[in-house]
């Protein structure tokens, strides 16, 4: 297994990767179908590779004195937007010798920590407790709609098309099925008529 920066040549590598590592966690419906691109931004993103194939990604965004994209401490950062090993190669030790890779290649950037968020999964949580990340702040990402704000509707299809009307009898032609919300306090999420919510945890490391 070696560590390299990802090249375009491990994308569908890198899409695969990342896929099946997330789907047996609270985030399995986070999906990606390209790369993110950071448009000129300076990043880290590197992959580990075993017999060719990306067992392990990992997607650094880094403050400069343009642009901001952490929250959690001051002056200038690094942001990790993704980090995920394949399931067949997790445990092994490869998230951690992709985050040290990473910290090694942050020493010839102006930034003085790493930031990122995560949702409840424990292997995710132990891996940065682990690697001496603290728990900075914690939100809650809410999956259903506010309460009120949709009336009992019925359907009725007729000639192919479908006809919506809610309690007072109006016509819709457009209704909510689902959306996500941010809630900041477990209180706001009894707001929300939800299918499911996860804890969405901010943590901070000094470099
Ligand atoms: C989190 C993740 C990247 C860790 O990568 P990994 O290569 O499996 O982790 P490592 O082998 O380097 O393990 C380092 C530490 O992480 C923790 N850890 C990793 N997998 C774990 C598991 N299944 N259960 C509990 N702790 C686990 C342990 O503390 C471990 O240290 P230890 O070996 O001394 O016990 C990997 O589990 C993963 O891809 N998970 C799914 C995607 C994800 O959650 N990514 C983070 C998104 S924010």
């Amino acid at each position: 297994m070696e560590i390299i920066n990802f090249r375009d040549e491990y994308e569908e590598g890198w899409l695969r990767c990342r896929v099946l590592a997330y789907l047996h966690t609270s985030m399995y419906e986070d999906v990606e179908t390209k790369k993110p691109t950071f448009e000129g931004r300076p990043s880290i993103e590197l992959i580990a590779v075993e017999n060719g194939e990306v067992v392990g990604i990992l997607d650094m965004i880094l403050d400069d004195e343009t642009l901001k994209t952490t929250s959690l401490g001051e002056g200038l950062g690094a942001f990790l937007q993704v980090i995920a090993v394949h399931p067949d190669h997790q445990y092994k030790g490869i998230g951690q010798k992709l985050y040290e890779e990473a910290v090694t290649q942050l020493k010839s950037f102006n930034v003085t920590f790493v930031e990122l968020y995560t949702r409840g999964d424990e292997p995710a949580n132990n891996f940065y407790k682990k690697l001496g990340f603290e728990k900075r702040v914690e939100y809650y990402d809410v999956f259903g709609i506010e309460k009120g704000l949709r009336s009992p509707i019925s359907i009725e299809t007729k000639d192919g098309r479908i006809y919506a009307q809610d309690d007072k009898g109006q016509f819709c032609d457009y209704v909510i099925t689902q959306g996500v919300y941010e809630a900041y306090t477990l209180e706001a999420i009894e707001k929300i008529e939800y299918d499911r919510y996860y804890p969405s945890i901010g943590y901070y490391k000094q470099l």
